[in-house]
């Protein structure tokens, strides 16, 4: 018999099992006041995974291991951060500052994922009209993605059921609300609950989920954090200064949380940044101001080229102090500290500041000798050579010890014009020697081979005492 197409249907909510009328009780799974009208919930990803999961306790080693399909979205730098694509059947959780551009980014990966895969992009921040205007400024094809203004669980929920999508993205998880718990949304309790409520939905279904949350600065909604707990991945959209923006994740339940992605906003909206590892690098003229040390970094997977400052200045009052936000102020004493006793130089008396070009926030080890570097030029004014770069974590003794990925780093260099390398004396994994690459053992080691030939002429810039 051919099907009616306008003959309704009615859906289990608890295991997915359809048929032409309303019952009270589900023939299929037993449950009570689960039956909806709607669209059949096609089971997918993990809803199939859903209906396999065994009711008791069975051996690990009995359970079929399923590898997550991922969906590979049209920005790469967002994929990078999720850990190669998103995984299909996972909530995501996108958070930032108001006007960062969360809902540029999400609109941008909507509309591209919409012309593959079934995506509705839930707004209760702005109107059809509004999202319609940005998509056409930015100029995307929108063809294909579906827009639902609103803020009402229930409706949302209908929606989904009838929609059935692939892809859903919630702009923002603070504008939901629910009128079982009251009529204001953004409280903790409507937050939690309508996030468990998408997700739940999410899993059962097999479909992927993007929630847009504020980071709001002790207001009256709460922040993302609170839903942290309840995704399977969570990102951060910031700019710390700069024009660069990063997105990183805090969380990934299917990838590493070292990656970053980095974007720049302009008149078409976000756009990648492809080839970073010269972006940090200041262009410079001549030869480099004391306080300033060049330093490959390891981000993630890839080698970025950062410019690293510090300036010391007697302290105000006889107290020291360390200002430095983009590299931990402690991890700054500490290499002050180790100057102080390995050479000689003092620190207790001055105020030291410490800032990374570009605003980017330094956690690598490798950083610490390229900043001792940048501490000792600083502080006596003998200026670091520009062809030069550095790298090597400082043990409390002084020495250098090797770091990961001392080829890479030491290859990006040299694509970067730079032609002396001074590294720890074992690269780590990786044995052979390589052109340019100057061996030292200790702090003072490093010290003499940059700085030696520079004190022996008697060039020294004007420093503070
Ligand atoms: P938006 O994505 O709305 O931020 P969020 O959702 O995180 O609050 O956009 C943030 C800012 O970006 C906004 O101030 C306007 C600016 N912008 C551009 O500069 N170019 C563009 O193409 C777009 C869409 C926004
Ligand atoms: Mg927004």
């Amino acid at each position: 018999m051919a099907k009616d197409k306008n003959r309704p249907v009615f859906t289990c909510r608890g295991c997915g099992h359809t048929q032409p009328k309303w019952m009270g009780r589900c023939p299929s799974c037993g449950e009570w006041n689960t039956f909806i009208e709607g669209e059949a919930v096609r089971k997918t990803g993990a809803a199939r995974d859903a209906a396999k999961i065994p009711k008791e306790a069975v051996l690990l080693s009995s359970v079929e291991a399923s590898e997550g399909i991922r969906l590979g979205s049209t920005l790469t730098e967002l994929d990078r951060v999720l850990g190669g694509g998103i995984v299909r059947g996972s909530t995501i959780l996108v958070g930032g500052e108001p006007g960062i551009g969360k809902s540029t980014l999400m609109l941008q990966t909507a509309a591209g994922l919409g012309m593959r895969y079934r995506t509705l992009y839930l707004s209760g921040e702005e109107s059809p009209g509004q999202i319609r205007r940005r998509a056409d400024r930015l100029g995307l094809d929108s063809k294909n993605l579906h827009i639902f203004a609103e803020t009402e669980l229930s409706l949302v929920d209908g929606c989904l059921r009838r929609l059935d999508p692939e892809l859903l993205i919630v702009d923002s998880i603070q504008t939901l609300h629910s009128p079982d718990l009251g009529a204001v949304p953004g409280t903790i309790n409507q937050i939690k609950f309508c996030c468990h409520e998408i997700a739940e939905w999410a899993r059962q279904r097999g479909a992927s989920v993007f929630f847009i949350g504020h980071v709001t600065k002790e207001g009256a909604i709460a922040g993302p954090k609170i839903i942290e707990h309840m995704v399977d991945t969570v990102l951060y959209f910031d700019q710390s200064g700069g024009d660069i923006r990063f997105l990183r994740a805090a969380k990934n339940r299917f990838g590493s949380v070292d990656e970053i992605g980095l974007f720049s906003m302009g008149e078409k909206g976000l756009a990648q940044v492809a080839d970073p590892s010269a972006l940090f690098l200041v262009e410079r003229e001549g030869s480099l101001p004391p306080g300033v040390v060049p330093a490959p970094v390891y981000e993630g997977s890839r080698v970025l080229l950062v410019e690293i400052q510090a300036l010391t200045v007697p302290a105000k009052g006889g107290l020291s102090r360390v200002y430095s936000d983009r590299i931990d102020p402690g991890r700054v004493s500490r290499i002050a500290a180790v100057l102080e006793k390995h050479a000689s130089l003092r620190f207790s008396d001055q105020d030291v500041y410490v800032n990374v070009a570009g605003g980017i926030r330094l956690t690598e080890v490798g950083i610490e000798l390229p900043l001792a570097m940048a501490l000792y030029s600083a502080r006596t004014g003998l200026c670091f050579p520009g062809n030069t770069t550095v790298s090597g974590e400082v043990s409390l003794a002084g020495e250098i010890r090797p770091v990961p990925h001392f080829r890479r780093r030491l290859r990006a260099a040299a694509e970067m014009g730079f032609t002396a390398f001074i590294g720890p004396e074992k690269p780590g994994d990786e044995e052979d020697a390589a052109e340019g690459w100057i061996r030292a053992a200790s702090v003072t080691q490093s010290i003499q081979k940059v700085f030696a030939p520079q004190k022996n002429s008697g060039e020294r810039a004007e420093v503070n005492s």
